[in-house]
């Protein structure tokens, strides 16, 4: 059983929440902390398996609290919660920065907590199996590059072959196209994920979820572009964590957003998948987008560049690449106009053929992300053709 610690300005609030913690049935013991009036705990209070911020008009005090508690004790979990639904990005990343997990719109329900504390005590007990490992997001240096195809295909594969349980989840802006590249019609989408938080555990989640038939659950992306208006930060990365509860791997469609609130899942990430082109606009982006996520401090070896639309001509101009951006490709996926364009317009994504090298690509690609033993050695496989061009080590 869980000891939680609530830090709270507002009586009544933290009794709800105090109640709905006790009837997750997870929780043995709950103490309290006044925001104002109580000093701040020292080394020698007995601290708390989880702190649980109640948030008030001024949030500041609550995150000098976080911050404090993770200085006492690295390991400890941390959410916040508020009553607005949607808290703004600027309120977020600061939550983030003070080590905030999780954020939760309030009320928040005993099944909500309950999900959230279950993947907290998994995540310990194992951390092979820590949420992020089962994420593979997959970006487009830049617009048009294939990012969509390589992402819904990569999902086709792990569930298809590799028989992971696998989910799909389209961010791509403004619109979500997976689900044509799949020919399904989602009743639901990313928007009613983050339009019923209140309500989102895994039990919620799979039902909004459309099967494909090669194994895949996908949630759908946006099909106008204003909903995009009602979907902020703290929704989209509850959505993960949650998806992440349920699931072996999951794909993201993050299409060439760049933005920093994503800094926190990004982080986390098993692989980030930047997808580009061999060609002038695209390589450069690739290069600016490399810095970027550098820069924000994500490990260089979880970021994996994948060349679309390779020909054999491009080599040569791919080894240049690798040297100036002191970062390997990660893999090659041919150029084949019609097979691709074919797949897309009859929403049928490749499957079946191991002979085929797309086919074959997408495979080799899925198990190397996801670090599967029977990943096939770079340079040994291809299905006819050379793919594996360089010979330099991973890891930036
Ligand atoms: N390996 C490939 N060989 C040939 N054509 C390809 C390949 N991959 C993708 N394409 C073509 O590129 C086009 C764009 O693909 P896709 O929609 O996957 O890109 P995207 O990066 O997701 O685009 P957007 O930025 O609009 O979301 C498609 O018309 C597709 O036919
Ligand atoms: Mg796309």
């Amino acid at each position: 059983m869980l000891r939680v610690f609530i830090a709270s300005a507002d009586l009544h609030s933290s009794q709800q929440l105090r109640a709905s913690l006790e009837q997750s049935g997870l929780v043995g013991e709950v103490l309290e902390w006044k925001v104002v009036g109580d000093n701040l705990p020292d080394a020698g209070d007995a601290m708390a398996d989880v702190v649980l911020l109640d948030l008030g008009r001024d949030p500041d005090p609550y995150f000098a609290l976080a911050k404090h508690v993770r200085g006492l004790q690295p390991t400890i979990r941390i959410i916040a919660c508020s009553t607005q639904p949607q808290p703004d990005p600027q309120l977020l990343l600061e939550a983030m920065r003070s080590g905030v997990q999780e954020f939760l719109p309030k009320p928040v329900s005993p099944e909500v907590f309950r999900e959230t504390l279950e993947r907290f005590a998994v995540e310990a007990a194992s951390p092979e199996k820590r949420g992020g490992d089962r994420l593979v997001v997959v970006m487009g240096a830049k617009g048009g590059v294939g990012t969509t195809t390589v992402a819904v295909n990569l999902a086709v594969q792990l569930a298809n072959k590799h028989k992971k349980k696998t989910g799909l989840i389209d961010f791509g802006r403004p619109l979500g196209q997976t689900h044509l590249m799949l020919n399904l019609t989602p009743r639901f989408n990313v928007r009613d994920a983050v339009e019923n938080l209140n309500r989102l555990d895994g039990h919620f989640f799979a039902g909004l979820l459309t099967e494909h038939r090669s194994g895949v659950l996908l949630l759908g992306g946006v099909t106008q572009p204003e909903e995009w208006e009602r979907i902020n930060m703290a929704a989209t990365v509850r959505v993960i964590n949650v998806a992440q509860s349920i699931f072996d791997t999951i794909v993201v469609d993050y299409g060439t957003q760049f933005a920093a609130e994503w800094g926190p899942v990004l982080r986390g990430a098993r692989a980030i998948v930047i997808v580009a082109e061999t060609n002038v606009p695209a390589l450069w982006a690739l290069e600016r987008h490399l810095l970027a996520l550098l820069g924000m401090g994500i490990d260089a070896g979880r970021l994996q560049i994948v060349i679309n639309r390779w020909r054999r001509a491009d080599q040569e101009a791919l080894k240049t690449v690798e040297r100036n951006i002191k970062h390997p490709i990660f893999s090659v996926i041919p150029n084949d106009y019609k097979q691709v364009s074919d797949a897309i317009n009859m929403g049928a994504p490749l499957m079946g053929n191991h002979n085929n090298p797309l086919v074959a690509k997408f495979a080799q690609l899925a198990a190397q992300l996801t670090g599967m033993e029977n990943a096939p050695q770079q340079g040994k496989t291809g299905g006819g053709f050379n793919l594996f061009l360089f010979s330099s080590k991973k890891g930036g």
